[in-house]
This record gives structure tokens, sequence and C-alpha cells, in this order.
């Protein structure tokens, strides 16, 4: 299996008016392809400080890492086009359709028009929401009743899933 997610001595000290707060402690940490990991700890544990030094949104101090082989510092814009991100509260327009909404997401993700509508019609067909696709997002499902489809995908494709 190879690693995907690797980091070394990552450490982030952030410095408000003089004074330094350690959030995140030289972790080292190496995730492999095909792995469910939880990343749990108390608030202020420095779980956002990581994730956000993973997509390059903000600097390690010192220490590095790689996502997918790309360095996180040097390489960050090819780490963010080959990491998901599944928000708490679904981010859909709910004024717009199923179809436009994967279709702006599909653009600003930079899919080639030729395959958006493959693409499309794959993603409606693996939850199960073909026959909804013209219809608002506000009158389709609730993000609970997405996700348990999609995690009911999962069991039919996976060996491993940890419930929540
Ligand atoms: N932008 C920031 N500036 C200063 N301190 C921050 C900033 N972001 C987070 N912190 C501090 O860093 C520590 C880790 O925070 P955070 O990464 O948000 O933890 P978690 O996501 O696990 O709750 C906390 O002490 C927090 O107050
Ligand atoms: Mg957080």
């Amino acid at each position: 299996m190879s690693v995907i997610i690797e980091t070394e001595n990552l450490t982030k000290i952030y410095s408000v008016g003089g004074r330094e707060i350690r959030a995140v402690d030289n972790l080292n940490l190496k995730v492999y392809e095909g792995d469910v990991f939880g990343y749990l700890g108390p608030n202020g544990a420095g779980k956002t400080t990581t994730i956000l030094m993973l997509l390059g949104l903000i600097m390690p101090t010192s220490g590095g890492g790689r996502v997918c082989g790309y360095d996180i510092i040097r390489e960050s814009r090819k780490v963010r086009s080959v990491v998901g991100y599944v928000p708490e509260k679904y981010s859909f327009y709910e004024d717009m359709t199923a179809y436009d909404n994967l279709r702006y997401f599909a653009k600003l993700n930079g899919i080639p028009d030729g395959e958006i509508d493959d693409r499309i019609r794959r993603a409606l067909e693996i939850v199960e929401l073909q026959d909804r696709a013209g219809r608002s997002c506000s009158h389709i499902f609730t993000w609970n009743e997405a996700e348990t489809r999609i995690s009911q995908h999962s069991n039919k494709e996976s060996k491993t899933n940890i419930p929540r």
C-alpha cells in the first residue's frame, strides 16, 4: 500500500500579540492508500491547523509533508486538485437544480466540458438520484439522506467501513 498523506516534524507556531501558541508540534503521520483515518482531538488540539497546512492554505513554521506525493509547500495547488472535501453542512445552491449545481462545481474543478455530463450521470447513479437531477436542491434530500446513500454505496464497494 502506498503512503497517501505523510508529514515530517510538521509544526505550526502562531504568534499572537508577542505570545507563541504551539498549535501543531512535530507531527509525524503516515496514512496509507485505502485507509479510513480518523483525526480526533479536543477543541484546540490542532486538527484544523494540520489540515490547513496539508492543503497549503497556511505555511508550516517548520517541517513538511506530502499528499498524494505532492509537496505541501511547493506543490500545494497540485495537492488541492487531488483532494476531496465533504463539508459538515452541504454547500449546494438551493435555488439551482442538482444538475446545474454539479455542472457548476465540475467547471470550477476544471473538468473538461466534454466529460462533465458523463461524470454527472455516474455521480447521480451512485447516489441513486438520477430521476431528480432536474429538481432544485432544496427539494431533493436532506444532507443526512445523501450521506446515507453515499455510505450505502461504499458498503457495497469496499471491504472496510467505519460507521459514525
Ligand atoms: N489563526 C490563528 N491565530 C492564532 N492562534 C490560532 C489560530 N488558529 C488556531 N489557533 C490556536 O491554535 C490551537 C489549535 O487550534 P485548531 O487548529 O483550530 O484546533 P482544533 O481544530 O483541533 O480545534 C488553539 O490553541 C487555537 O486557539
Ligand atoms: Mg477545528
